[in-house]
């Protein structure tokens, strides 16, 4: 297994499932990357991952708590000591004089991945700026001194906006120079991994999920790394459908032009779910397969209807994916199957798509209970209409009586009303961490109300609620 970590070609015989922040602090001995929560919420582990694409380098942010390093074979890490020169480079320089590091746990976390954000080919506004650090937890400064670092970065890449080259950023002193170097080096490493299918082995794809649950076991199972394989990378857009391979990053979706042209929302909804570190690495199947009754992405692409396209490596099948949950965890799939394909269709002007999520927190958190809805519309009636509800049942639910009812009806506040009181008996929501179940039932009553709200803006809700 060959990559690059920061300067030097790594050569190592380890197992494709060791994590890498153990890699590099305890096998590199590069003690910068820092040990929080293993669990990919504090952000102190983060580290950027460049990869080769199109001859270009692009560069993520990534929770290396979260990755094996079977996942960047062929890649290029970057570490705080990647990114460290003689002096403080521009990005250390606005963090220390904003103040903005104290016990200095979090800082190396912090700048790795404002890093990003230089990198990254985004407008370098101070929004995005922000975005990039929304997987970087201080316990110490308050945010305010990071916020104020942040807009610094910001106003210094903002002076020169249309030339984003590594170039530019090597002159800038914002990256050491060797980053120069490392394209050449990236097309010469063979990834011997991404010609092997083991539909027997353990699929990984963000890991996001399976380090969380069980990061022993993953050290000695054998795995599958299907981020490597071509054939399940990527997006495609056909005349009908829009299809995500299965190793598709959430990321990768956010980023992709064609899918927000159809989805316009689809970014400002991602920001509910997880955080930038995590969307990078994550895939649309994992959270899929996960099963989990609030997984986000599940109940988004349930209320599209969303097929899947199983393979056991020789033979595929589709599923509907409301068809493909049968009880708490269990699944509709075989155990050699693993999901080759999602596809969603197109929608056309006529169709309408809103997804609501209500957790304790705004951001970085599970869902209490999250809801979608599609619906194709003939002026005011509904030719068409799927909602799915999460954290209210064992598994991610399809509200099929509900849709059905919304079928052929006029749009009006009575019809919400009615749709609400389907929703309320295929529910079967239980009392625990996230609510009770008295609670979880209102949250449905209030989603509901607000898919058609932001719908339908010249509907009255106020009527509605006084209604309830
Ligand atoms: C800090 C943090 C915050 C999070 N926040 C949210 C959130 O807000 N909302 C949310 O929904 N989730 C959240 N998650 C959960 C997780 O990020 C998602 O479920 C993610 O989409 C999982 O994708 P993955 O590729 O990382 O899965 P992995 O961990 O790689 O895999 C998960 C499961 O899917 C299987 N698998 C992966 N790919 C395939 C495939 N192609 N075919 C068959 N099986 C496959 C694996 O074997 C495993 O069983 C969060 C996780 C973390 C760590
Ligand atoms: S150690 Fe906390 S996100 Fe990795
Ligand atoms: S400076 Fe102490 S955790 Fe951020």
């Amino acid at each position: 297994m060959q990559f690059i970590l920061n300067e030097n070609i790594i050569k190592t015989d380890l197992h494709p499932g060791f994590l890498l922040l153990d890699f590099i602090r305890y096998e590199q001995n590069l003690k910068g990357t820092k040990i929080g929560c293993r669990e990919g919420d504090c952000g102190a582990c983060t580290v950027l991952i460049g990869e080769l694409i199109d001859g270009e380098i692009k560069y993520k942010s990534a929770t290396s708590c979260l990755t094996p390093i079977g996942n960047v074979i062929g890649k290029h890490v970057v570490s705080i000591e990647g990114i460290n020169g003689e002096i403080l480079n521009p990005i250390q320089q606005a963090m220390a004089d904003e103040g903005a590091t104290q016990c200095g746990f979090c800082t190396p976390g912090f700048v790795v991945s404002l890093t990003g954000f230089c990198i990254n080919k985004k407008t370098h506004t101070y929004d995005n700026a922000i975005s990039a650090i929304d997987g970087n937890i201080c316990r110490c400064t308050g945010y305010k001194s990071i916020e104020r670092a942040a807009q610094k970065i910001s106003t210094l890449m903002l002076e020169k906006e249309d030339n984003h080259t590594l170039e530019d950023l090597i002159e800038k002193k914002i990256i050491p120079s060797y980053f120069s170097t490392i394209k050449e080096q990236l097309s010469n490493i063979n990834n011997p991994i991404e010609k092997l299918i083991n539909p027997k082995h353990k699929f990984i794809g963000g890991g996001t999920d399976l380090y969380v649950q069980k990061p022993e076991k993953m050290t000695d199972e054998a795995a599958h790394f299907s981020i490597h394989h071509k054939d399940l990378k990527g997006i495609l857009i056909t005349k009908d459908e829009i299809i995500m391979n299965g190793a598709c990053t959430v990321s990768e979706l956010i980023e992709s032009v064609e899918f927000n042209a159809y989805f316009p929302s689809f970014a400002q909804h991602s920001k509910l779910v997880s955080s930038t570190p995590i969307r990078n690495i994550a895939t649309i199947a994992g959270n899929i397969i996960n099963a989990s009754p609030i997984g986000d992405f599940t109940i988004f692409f349930l209320a599209l209807n969303a097929q899947l396209q199983l393979s056991d490596g020789v033979e595929n099948r589709k599923i509907a994916l409301k068809d493909f949950y049968k009880g708490y965890k269990q699944l509709n799939k075989n155990e050699n199957e693993f999901i080759e394909k999602i596809s969603i269709k197109i929608p056309t002007k006529n169709s309408l798509f809103n997804f609501e999520k209500v957790s304790k927190r705004t951001n970085l958190d599970i869902a209490s209970v999250n809801a979608a809805i599609s619906i194709l519309l003939d002026q005011n009636t509904i030719l068409d209409a799927a909602v799915a509800v999460g954290g209210v049942g064992p598994i991610p639910m399809f509200l099929s009586k509900t849709s059905a009812y919304l079928i052929g009806k006029t749009i009006n506040e009575q019809l919400i009303l009615e749709a609400n009181e389907i929703a309320q008996m295929e529910i079967l929501p239980i009392s625990d961490t996230r609510g009770s179940s008295e609670y979880k039932r209102l949250l449905v009553r209030q989603l509901i109300i607000a898919h058609f709200n932001k719908l339908f803006p010249t509907l009255s809700v106020e009527k509605l609620i006084c209604a309830l």
